[in-house]
């Protein structure tokens, strides 16, 4: 893996959102893979402002919550329609979800995915890939581990019924991508961030899976690659 340690977690973003926008300036029919949650809403703020043409990208989401309606605030299509697609030339014809069946195939279909951005969860997740799911795992529907529900109840009201299923893209399906940019901010996620690179390789961790893929640029401020200066 390739890291990348920056100043600040809006450093981290800007290097992510420079990465993809230069992709999608040379590759105006892109297929790009993406992420929800805290981390990337400053890359995809810096996408914008890059102004770029959208109009024959096909973007794949990482995950959708089950239990929610889609234009509940809180749906992974209302937080991509917020902080991306209603800003740019993307049609939402364009824009899929892993609802129901057929996701993988549709990514196999376009030709797989070019760039799949990834965030990490604080228990070693990528997507909704919980610790024990198979690295031979494709897009379905799961279970939230307890640590995730915990961590996405800062995102609804106290009260509010929170979702404890999800579909997600599986771990074989994230490693078909061609090239995956990690993007890791913040000191919590320090220490999943060492054991990642650490190893083993184990579906106790999994996005210790990205460490068998040969083109992942993992992009980190300092706070999260803070025990990983033997490696910087
Ligand atoms: P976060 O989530 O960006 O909200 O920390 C990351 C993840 O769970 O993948």
């Amino acid at each position: 893996m390739d890291l990348h340690v920056l100043d600040s977690s809006d450093d981290a973003c800007f290097v992510c959102a420079n990465i993809l926008s230069d992709y999608l300036k040379t590759t105006p029919q892109a297929k790009l893979g993406l992420a929800t949650g805290g981390t990337p809403e400053a890359v995809y703020r810096s996408i914008i402002d890059h102004k770029v043409d959208f109009s024959q990208v096909r973007t794949f989401n990482l995950d959708e919550y089950i239990g929610l309606p889609e234009n509940h605030p809180q749906s992974y299509r209302a937080y991509m329609e917020k902080h991306l697609f209603s800003k740019v030339s993307i049609a939402t014809e364009n824009t899929y979800f892993p609802i129901g069946g057929g996701y993988d195939l549709r990514i196999k279909t376009v030709g797989g995915i070019d760039i799949q951005l990834l965030g990490l969860g604080s228990n070693g997740h990528i997507a909704f890939n919980e610790p024990g799911s198979s690295f031979n795992s494709k897009t379905r529907r799961v279970k939230l581990a307890p640590q995730t529900i915990q961590d996405n109840s800062r995102f609804f009201e106290p009260g509010e019924l929170q979702p404890v299923e999800a579909f997600t893209m599986g771990l074989a399906t994230i490693m078909q991508a061609k090239q995956i940019l990690l993007l890791v901010t913040g000191q919590h996620k320090a220490e999943i961030l060492k054991r990642v690179f650490d190893g083993p390789v184990s579906e106790d961790c999994p996005a210790s899976i990205l460490l068998n893929h040969s083109n992942v640029k993992v992009i980190a401020d300092k706070a999260a690659a803070e025990y990983l200066t033997a490696c910087v």
